[in-house]
């Protein structure tokens, strides 16, 4: 539990706080009234009285909702989920739209493609799950979240600019959440395009290519010209085979929410990555501060559907309110406990808020003085 004041460890043992102070100071600690106490010192310092002191499991935090173990044996393979990096304009939402065009297999004609932040590309009967992150901010936040949504980084660095802080960034922010990264040098269509001196600056972060004896993946790719789309793809799910992905499908659905907004006649409609677990149409679900019933799903498509399986992403309509992107997405079995939950994390949030803006308006009063 929480350490215990000299006062309060006083209080507990029946004593004066002058006696404990001076069994302290014969311990060796030095402690005051207000000062706090750690656990092994407290103990001793008890048994010093001839209390004996049992040590209690944690108590569960009321708002966090503990995570399903699964068993090894009932994981199955999963597509592998990939995040597209790099720096401004090196063609990143170009060589998705160009992956997209080329390799995701077009429903009934006249069916509307929504933009869901995050689709999934059939090649040579596998799966690839792409996440179309707006930028390393969102990748960034999500981690500092917890939210550890991507199996495999693809950094887009264009033949003719070369290295630039973002794509140094992206490196960083990769090689921290150690996920795998392949390069692709893109624009090589470019009359200025140079893939050598990019895998020379590569090199100098540490990236060193296949061909010059390192172990860095590289593509020569062109999003305009389509071409090197293929040889990607392959090198992805290369990747991905070694990484041995699993999940287990036949459990509750535990998810990350991509994106959220309201809808205007929809209402809260949240991205979500469901990664272990089948999501179904009708299950209870509690994502941050929101919670609900799954009233629809909608794959990247556009189409209905009435489940999602590991590594699907769908928009998910039914929530309370808006979640924020990281927020973890779990499905419960009781919707009473998960209003209670979110009741709870809000109030906690609210709380939180409160207590930083009194810390800056606290800090900005010292700035003036
Ligand atoms: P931000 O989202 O702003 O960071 O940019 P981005 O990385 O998504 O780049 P985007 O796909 O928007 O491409 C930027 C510009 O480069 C556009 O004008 C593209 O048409 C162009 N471009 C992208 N890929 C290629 C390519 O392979 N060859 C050539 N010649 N131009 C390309
Ligand atoms: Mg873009």
């Amino acid at each position: 539990g929480e350490p215990l004041t000299v006062k309060e460890l006083a209080g507990k043992l029946g004593r004066e706080v002058s006696e404990v102070i001076k069994k302290l100071m014969m311990l060796g600690v030095m402690a005051s009234i207000n000062q706090e106490v750690d656990l092994d010192t407290a103990t001793i310092l008890a048994e010093e009285f001839g209390v004996k002191v049992e040590v209690l499991p944690p108590e569960e935090d009321p708002t966090e909702i503990p995570e399903i173990e699964d068993d090894p044996g009932s994981l199955l393979p999963r597509p592998p989920v990939v995040t597209i990096m790099g720096h401004v304009d090196h063609g990143k939402t170009s060589l998705l739209d160009a992956i997209r065009q080329t390799h995701v297999t077009a429903t009934e004609a006249g069916g509307i493609t929504q933009h869901i932040g995050a689709y999934q590309v059939n090649y040579q009967g596998k799966k690839i799950v792409f996440l179309d992150t707006p930028g390393h901010e969102a990748f960034t936040a999500m981690r500092a979240r917890g939210a550890q949504v991507t199996d495999i980084a693809i950094l887009v660095v264009a033949a003719d600019d070369g290295v630039m802080p973002q794509t140094i960034e992206a490196i960083n922010h990769a090689k921290a959440a150690k996920v795998p990264i392949i390069v692709a040098i893109n624009k090589i269509d470019r009359p200025g395009a140079n893939p050598d001196r990019v895998k020379q600056q590569l090199a100098e972060h540490g990236l060193i290519a296949e061909d010059w004896g390192g172990d860095t993946i590289m593509v020569p790719v062109s999003a305009l010209k389509k071409t090197g789309l293929a040889d990607l793809l392959e090198m992805i799910l290369l990747v991905a085979e070694m990484q041995e992905l699993k999940a287990n499908p036949n459990r509750p659905a535990y998810g990350t929410i991509i994106e959220a907004q309201l809808d205007k006649g929809r209402g809260p409609v949240a991205t979500v990555l469901v990664q272990k677990g089948t999501l179904r149409v009708g299950d209870i679900i509690i994502a941050g501060t929101a919670y609900g019933k799954v009233r629809a799903m909608v794959n990247d498509r556009g189409d209905k559907v009435k489940k999602a399986e590991p590594a699907t992403p769908v928009e998910v309509l039914g929530l309370s309110d808006v979640p924020q992107a990281g927020d973890i997405l779990v499905a419960v079995d009781d919707e009473k406990k998960a209003r209670s939950i979110a009741e709870k994390r809000l109030a906690k949030k609210r709380s939180e808020e409160l207590q930083q803006a009194q810390k800056v308006s606290l800090d900005d009063l010292f700035k003036q003085i």
